[in-house]
């Protein structure tokens, strides 16, 4: 079986890294790719966001199915580019991908079926925008309704953070297009779940859930990153709130996509806060998550090809095989000096074999032309170790880390601290 991956970041290699273990003849070719890719199959280096250069690709190899990872290349309408051409493809169309693309259509579409999410209201204009600020008084969420690459949320604590927030996104377009309409929301508290609904835009099932730590530094503080670590499962995630999930957000969002006439195919991302009141939508992504998905997959006994094919092919089941080991995955991000502003890039990286159970994804490293890997990039590698309990697989996840060496590496020792907490009862 040939299967083209589109993206090349600690995603893409997790995504990989699982279809070899599901079939390790599996032919696999990843465009961009990255060097931990580069030895699972091969590597072509396109821009995966381009529809044109991504279906020369596939009608040069004739993948039996196309995996889209990021989701640049979904917002592009490449999902649908591969599929007017008979390809089997996983992953939303652009109109289905506007769940992400569009904080917007995401806000309208929860609000008119009712699904619980954050009350908001959208501006084209600043001027409105600041006033529905005023209107709704601090904390509260300013938010670019576009792609901004992770960073286009600010949580304010106060009105004048939130009026700043506008201005610069869009006075000073620093979003660029991305910032031109803004949502004002609602400001929400508790623990953050993400929670991966795998579906043809009818059935779906959910995969292990996974708590990601989004700040810099320990203990939850600093500045928001596209995410420092995450584990799975998650005991917050019983079984009876997982049927709340399920009935209450992901079925209606589902069913409100197919009667829109643009079904959700592919990943729907589900990144929950749970509130007082609930289960809420903070955000829908329409793809797997960075890096909650170098937590997740290897913790699936189930074959993940089996599920895509499924899904590709619009014949998944409910009843889908869907185990998961018992035990826990934990995952460290290795990132850059000057990670999230600005990473520097170019430095030598040593990676020392890790133990069994630990498994190093590569993000933004590179292969020179003199064979040595360097930093490419502000996320540079996670690691995730899978082990029988959790406090094993949190000690593995971070030694193993501090054992991978760069010039300025930073990495979060406390990967997993809110579960070890929950598990200790002290909160
Ligand atoms: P996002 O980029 O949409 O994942 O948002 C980044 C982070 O901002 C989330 O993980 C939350 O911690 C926070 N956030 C987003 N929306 C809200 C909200 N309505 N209330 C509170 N926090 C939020
Ligand atoms: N980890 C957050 C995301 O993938 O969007």
């Amino acid at each position: 079986m040939r299967i083209l991956l589109l993206g090349g970041g600690g995603r893409e290699h997790a995504i990989g890294w699982k279809l070899a273990q599901d079939n390790p003849s599996v032919d696999l070719i990843a465009a961009p790719g990255n060097p931990g890719l580069e030895e699972l199959g091969r590597c072509v280096r396109i821009n995966p966001s381009d529809p044109d250069a991504a279906c020369a690709l596939a009608e040069l190899e004739r993948p039996d199915l196309v995996v889209v990872g990021p989701e640049a290349p979904l917002a592009a309408g490449v999902s649908d580019a591969l599929r007017t051409r008979g390809f089997a493809v996983f992953g939303p169309s652009q109109a289905a991908a506007q769940l992400e693309s569009s904080k917007r259509f995401a806000k309208q579409v929860m609000l008119e079926h009712g699904v619980p999410t954050a009350g908001a209201s959208w501006h084209t204009s600043s001027t409105e925008a600041v006033a529905a600020i005023r209107l709704t008084g601090a904390p509260v969420v300013v938010k670019a309704s576009g792609l901004a690459a992770g960073k286009g949320v600010v949580v304010a604590t106060s009105v004048d953070e939130a009026e700043s927030a506008v201005l610069a996104m869009m006075n000073d377009g620093i979003h660029g297009a991305a910032g031109a309409e803004v949502l004002i929301e609602e400001c929400l508290t508790g623990e953050e779940l993400s929670v991966f609904a795998l579906t043809d835009g009818v059935n779906f099932v959910l995969l292990p859930v996974a708590q990601d730590h989004k700040r810099l530094l320990e203990g939850d503080a600093g500045p928001n990153t596209g995410g420092m670590g995450a584990y799975a499962p998650v005991s917050l995630a019983t079984p009876e709130l997982l049927g709340v999930v399920s009935e209450t957000i992901i079925a209606p969002t589902l069913s409100a996509m197919r009667r829109r006439g643009t079904p959700f195919q592919g990943l729907l991302y589900c990144g929950l806060m749970l509130t007082p009141d609930g289960p809420k939508v903070i955000e829908f992504n329409c793809r797997f998550g960075d890096p909650e998905t170098q937590a997740v997959l290897p913790l699936l006994d189930g074959s993940l090809i089996d599920l895509m094919a499924l899904s590709a092919a619009g014949r998944l089941h409910a009843s889908a095989d869907i185990s998961a080991t018992d035990g826990a995955a934990v995952t460290t991000v290795v990132a850059a000096p000057g990670y999230p502003e600005a990473p520097a890039s170019g430095a030598a990286i040593t990676l020392p074999e890790p133990p069994r159970g630990t498994i190093v994804f590569h993000a933004g490293t590179r292969r020179r032309d003199d064979g040595v890997l360097v930093t490419a990039g502000g996320r540079v590698v996670s690691v995730t170790a899978v082990a029988s309990t959790f406090e094993a697989a949190c000690r593995a996840s971070r030694e193993h880390a501090g054992s991978i060496r760069f010039d300025g590496s930073q990495f979060r020792r406390d990967i997993g601290w809110r579960e070890l907490a929950r598990r200790a009862g002290t909160t």
